[in-house]
């Protein structure tokens, strides 16, 4: 299963990556957990603390020059569109809990629609994780709606789109549907966060738009304690784990 996350900014979105990373591996999966945030996050949320040696693959220079054939930070001169990844995903991930785990990073600068070295190495990279791998591959994108115009969640099976109970990101959800139609992701479904009883429950099942809805995650103290002491939610919110169980029987059916 190749699976993207999405959803507007905070709804929950890294809290879910790593959880369900976590419960694919309980189940005997192997698991590659992708940050493609570049303002990233989820290597914390699996638990790790020690972020120093964890330089995201597009910032770096040396390798996106020699991968692209480019010189470092160059734009309007040659550079390959079809670089060389196969052998990054082994040589650049990281093992957290016996989960490997990269970290893409973004392109900071350019835009949506630069075609820059960066973002060429990076989409033939996702392209590669995606299609190539035999693992369970989960992609943390970043908020809002930039990934779906590029490469990043092309190939995917299916996309996540997280949502609390509030008009802002149900309209997200609303337009990711609309935009993964166009893109041809097979299955887009809802998981609902940060529910504190029926009527919010209610609420994001009545504004899906018809979507798909694995199952909703409640608002919950021990989760807003993990990210505080800097511990991953799965072994500290027994609420979480349990919810994002069911996530996962209605993922794998
Ligand atoms: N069910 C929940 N109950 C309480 N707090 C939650 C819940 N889910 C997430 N949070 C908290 O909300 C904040 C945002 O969560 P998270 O980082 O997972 O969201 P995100 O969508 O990845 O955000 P971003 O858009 O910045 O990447 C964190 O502080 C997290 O601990
Ligand atoms: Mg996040």
């Amino acid at each position: 299963m190749k699976l993207a996350i999405s959803g507007k900014g905070g709804v929950g979105k890294t809290t879910l990556a790593a959880t369900l990373a976590y419960i694919f591996k309980e189940n005997g999966a192997k698991v590659l957990a992708i940050d493609a945030d570049p303002d990233a996050n989820l290597a914390g949320a699996l638990g790790f603390v020690d972020l120093k040696g964890l330089t995201p693959i597009s910032e770096m220079k040396e390798l996106v020059a020699e991968r692209t054939g480019s010189d470092p930070g160059t734009y309007g001169t040659f550079f390959s569109i079809n670089p060389k990844v196969d052998d990054l995903p082994d040589a650049m991930a990281k093992e957290i809990n016996g989960i490997k785990f990269m970290t893409l990073g973004g392109v900071k600068k350019g835009g949506g629609g630069c075609i820059c070295p960066e973002s060429v190495l990076l989409k033939s990279l996702v392209m590669n994780l995606v299609l190539a791998r035999n693992e369970v591959v989960i992609l943390d994108m970043e908020a809002g709606l930039e990934h779906l115009g590029r490469a990043t969640s092309t190939g995917v099976n299916a996309l996540i789109v997280v949502a609390e109970p509030g008009q802002r990101s149900l309209e997200t959800v609303r337009v990711v549907k609309k935009l993964c139609a166009d893109l041809a992701i097979k299955r887009v479904a809802v998981v609902g966060n940060k529910v504190r009883n029926q009527s919010d429950i209610d609420f994001i099942t009545q504004n899906v738009d018809g979507l798909e809805v694995l199952g909703f995650i409640p608002f919950s103290d021990s989760i807003i304690d993990a990210d505080r002491n800097g511990q991953a939610v799965y072994f500290n919110s027994p609420e979480a784990v349990e919810a994002v169980k069911g996530v996962y029987a209605k993922l794998v059916r």
